[in-house]
Formats: structure tokens, sequence, C-alpha cells
């Protein structure tokens, strides 16, 4: 079967989205400022480790974020459609259960295609969208202002990781944190659990004393056979390769390095023991690499460590958001049992 037939929103035979994975454009030359000296020194040392690794959150640029919205529609990457499909066979259950909140807040927004579906079943008032790739954010925030226009939207760029600054006039009772799409999958056990602290404090509003009802709203991706997961994340059709690349590009343009994306090889592997899927690029050959204050060579089949996308096994997630504060949790699946949409209490 056809990739075109399979994707319903926008086949990857449309221009557009073969431009997307052509190599024309990628390398990174555009001229920019490069980041701050601190996110330099950190990206460098990453690179310089004896594992050299790129952070996951450097696949989210511009091009990134297009490329990603690209792969949601894969017929291989099964976690986006499977999610909607849970949210929809569940949708009575999930609005009885969470009510509806004074505020839905979405750590890692991206598209806020997601917010559009969730905020219109729970009739949400208001809405913060927070993303580290802000343009993106502020044009998905407005396009969700027009989808409904009742809902008082808005973008706050940042990570949450580093603790989210809420703007003025937030709703303090009712929060609900809604972490969809297996985010969660990115961070390890414990870097996972710090974060479950972290929307824990947000959905009871500690910072502005501590309200009553929040709760919270977060998919996860469970394991599932092997070949099904490993697909997922190395598509036929090359996108999650291109994804993959595309985070040389844009360290190329933080650092000033000058990696040759081209040169290197997208790998994917189910990690058994972890319960993972990692990513990595491979080295095509040997590579020296420069950048201002740095470089590092790299032997012909040499990788960089790019991601892992922990797969968590429903009782273990479960125990996490119990240490982490919350109680009272319920659970919902597709058919298949390969995704869960958990909600729980603050
Ligand atoms: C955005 C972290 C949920 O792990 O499935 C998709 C990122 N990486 N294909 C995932 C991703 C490669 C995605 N998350």
């Amino acid at each position: 079967m056809s990739v075109a037939a399979l994707a319903p929103a926008a086949p990857l035979s449309h221009p557009a989205a073969q431009a997307l994975i052509s190599p024309r454009g990628e390398g990174g030359s555009r001229a920019g400022p490069l980041a701050p000296v601190a996110e330099r020194a950190q990206i460098s040392a990453q690179l310089l480790r004896p594992q050299a690794a790129i952070s996951p959150r450097y696949f989210y640029d511009q091009r990134g974020s297009e490329l990603f919205e690209a792969i949601t529609r894969l017929p291989e990457y099964y976690p986006t459609r499977t999610e909607r499909a849970v949210l929809l066979r569940h949708a009575r259950a999930i609005a009885d259960t969470v009510g509806t909140p004074g505020v839905v807040i979405e750590p890692g927004a991206g598209s806020c295609a997601k917010a559009l579906v969730l905020c219109r079943l729970l009739r949400a008032r208001q809405y913060v969208g927070v993303d580290v790739s802000a343009g993106y954010l502020q044009d998905a925030v407005a396009r969700l202002r027009t989808a409904l226009p009742a809902l008082d939207a808005r973008a706050v760029g940042g990570d949450i990781t580093a603790g989210i600054q809420l703007p003025p006039g937030i709703a303090e009772r009712q929060r609900l944190v809604f972490y969809p799409g297996s985010s969660i999958g990115n961070f390890d056990p414990p870097a996972a659990l710090a974060l479950l602290r972290h929307m824990h404090a947000l959905a009871r509003g500690d910072a502005a004393g501590g309200a009553a009802g929040g709760g919270l709203l977060i998919g996860i991706d469970l394991p599932k056979d092997r070949a099904v997961l490993r697909a997922a994340y190395d598509d036929a059709a090359g996108v999650t390769a291109a994804f993959n690349r595309n985070a040389l590009a844009h360290v190329n343009r933080l650092i000033g390095s000058d990696f040759a994306p081209q040169q290197w090889r997208h790998v994917a592997l189910f990690n058994e023991a972890d319960s993972r899927i990692e990513m990595h690029l491979a080295a095509c050959g040997p590579q020296s690499v420069r950048w201002p204050g740095g470089g590092r060579d790299f032997a012909g089949g040499e990788r960089i460590h790019t991601e892992n996308s922990y797969k968590y096994p429903l009782p273990v997630f479960l125990d996490m958001l119990q240490r982490a504060g919350f109680h009272q949790p319920q659970a919902w699946t597709d058919e298949r049992g390969w995704y869960a949409l958990i909600h729980a209490r603050a």
C-alpha cells in the first residue's frame, strides 16, 4: 500500500512534504546569532562525552517541528492516531472524570491540535500553551483562537524542566495540566519523576498558594511488539531519518559547527533491558567536526545518541504518578492496549 493512500491530512507524495525531507537546505549554513554561551558550552560538552550526545530538544527548530508533524501522519507512527482514538473512544468517561477545568495548561504544546479537541470536549474557558519553539507555538495558538473564539488562549515560550512562568490572570482553581503525545517518554525514570513533581506543583498552583481541584491528563506509549516499535521510529519514507539528521543542522546554527548532516545515518533500535527506543546518528565514514572553541573527530560508524523514547508499562507509570504526589489515577486505552491516557488528581 502506498504511503499516500494511508496518510490522511497531507500525503507524503505532496510536493511540500517531499521538500521537507529533501537534503537541499540542510546543513544550517544560514547566518544568525549563535546560542548563548552557557547553552553552547552545554551542547559542546555533550558532543565531547565518550558517548557523544545531542539532547532531543534540539530536534525542534522550525523545520524540525514541521518534520515532527509529518511523522505524526506516517502510517508507521501509531502513537498520535492511537491517542486520538483513545480520546474519542472514551470521550464521555474522560469528560465526566476530569470535569470542567478553570484552565488547561499544556507543556510542549506544539501544533495545539490536541488542545482543540480537549478544550472543546471539556468546555475549557482558558488555555495556556507552553513550548520551546515559541514562533511555531504563536501561530498554533492563533489558529486555536480562531477555531474556539470563546477560549482565552495564551502562548508562553519556555521549557517546563526549567519551570514555567505563567502570565497574569490565569485561573488558580481546577487547573488541568495536559501532557499528551507520550512526551514523558523522552525522560529517563528519575527525570520523568522530577517532571511529574513539577506538573503536580503546577496543577495545584503551589506558586500561588495552592488551590483545589487540579489534575493531570497525560498520554503514555505502552510496551508492545518490537517490530511495531522499530517501524514507528524508522519509517519507509525516511521522514524520521530527516528529523534525526535535522538536529545536526540545528546544532550547526547554535554552536557554529560544521556537521555535514548527509554524512550521518539514522539508527533506531529497541533497548529491551531499559524498555526504550533509542535514536542515534552513525557517521558514514570518518568525520572531522569543528566549532568555535572545540571539535571532535568521529570514526566511521561512531554514533551520536539523540533520543530515548521510554515505553513505560502501565503499573510502573501509575507507581511514578503516586510517588509524584498524584492520586486516584484512571487509565483509558485503545483496544490493542498500545497506548494509555491517564487522569490523576493533584
Ligand atoms: C515527541 C517524544 C513523543 O518519542 O515518539 C518521534 C518523538 N522521535 N519519532 C516519540 C519522536 C522520533 C516522540 N515524542
